[in-house]
């Protein structure tokens, strides 16, 4: 039976106050025994509380970037044992907004990927086009590419130990979600690409949808074939709208 993730990504919101109320009432509100795996990614200097708070609990949390160096002199970055020491299971590497604001490449990602696999963590890669990838056909060239990067660097054995997430970018933060149809072809391209490199890795494969997910419009999109879940932003920053995606999964 394969099990839905719900997987909030707060980006660069909160305070100590709402982390407190939005993290109790979503730990208070989800269960284990939910038909999801929820998952936070708070800022950084929110980990300290998260693991106070979620540890011992069905909650699972991550970082939203890392270095791909193990240390050294990078002022102002975060290494992927650092978040180990926090308790982090994940961490999202190649979110659009590194890949458009900070200008990480693929193969930026795809060191990324690799350094959070050697510190243990399991990295939840994005990927997705932009709308005018979309409206000129390259979709499946640009997600392939996005994968290829890791493959090379890693290899598909490497995809045991980690979560896909397709955002397309112009889904995010828009509230224009994918349909259902739209997200399951690319979901299911990408399964296929996997698949022809090795089965049974793609068969256990988690692909997330990211994109404008909802209460009132997961429930369709976890019901797709290769739709394993959703990595949600905005919708992850109060507990009713995250607990209504979470109770989707039941
Ligand atoms: P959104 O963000 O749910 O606000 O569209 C998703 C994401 O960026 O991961």
């Amino acid at each position: 039976m394969r099990r839905i993730m719900v997987a909030g990504n707060w980006k660069m919101h909160g305070s100590l106050e709402m982390v407190e109320t939005l993290l109790g009432g979503v730990i208070n509100g989800s269960g284990p025994d939910s038909g999801a795996d929820v998952v936070v990614f708070p800022p950084f200097p929110y980990l300290q509380l998260v693991q106070s708070m979620a540890s011992g609990t069905h909650l699972g949390w991550g970082g939203q970037t890392l270095n791909p160096e193990p240390k050294g002199a990078h002022t102002g970055e975060v290494s992927g044992s650092m978040l180990k020491d926090f308790g982090c299971t994940y961490v999202l590497v190649g979110h659009s907004e590194r890949r458009a604001i900070y200008g990480e490449s693929n193969e930026d990602v795809a060191s990324r990927f690799e350094a959070a696999q050697s510190a243990g963590l399991v990295p939840v890669l994005c990927v997705g086009e932009t709308i005018e990838q979309r409206e000129t056909g390259l979709t499946e060239e640009v997600v392939a590419g996005q994968i290829d990067a890791i493959l090379a660097r890693s290899g598909v054995s490497a995809f045991e130990q980690a979560i896909v997430a397709y955002e397309p970018v112009w889904a995010i933060g828009t509230g224009h979600t994918a349909s259902p149809e739209q997200a399951q072809a690319v979901h299911a391209f990408i399964r296929n690409k996997f698949a022809a490199l090795d089965d049974t890795i793609a068969g256990r494969l988690r692909i997330l949808y990211g994109g404008s997910v909802k209460g009132s419009n997961a429930t369709e999109l976890f019901a797709q074939a290769d739709i394993d879940g959703g990595l949600v932003g905005g919708a992850s920053l109060t507990v009713e709208d995250f607990l209504a995606i979470c109770r989707c999964a039941d």
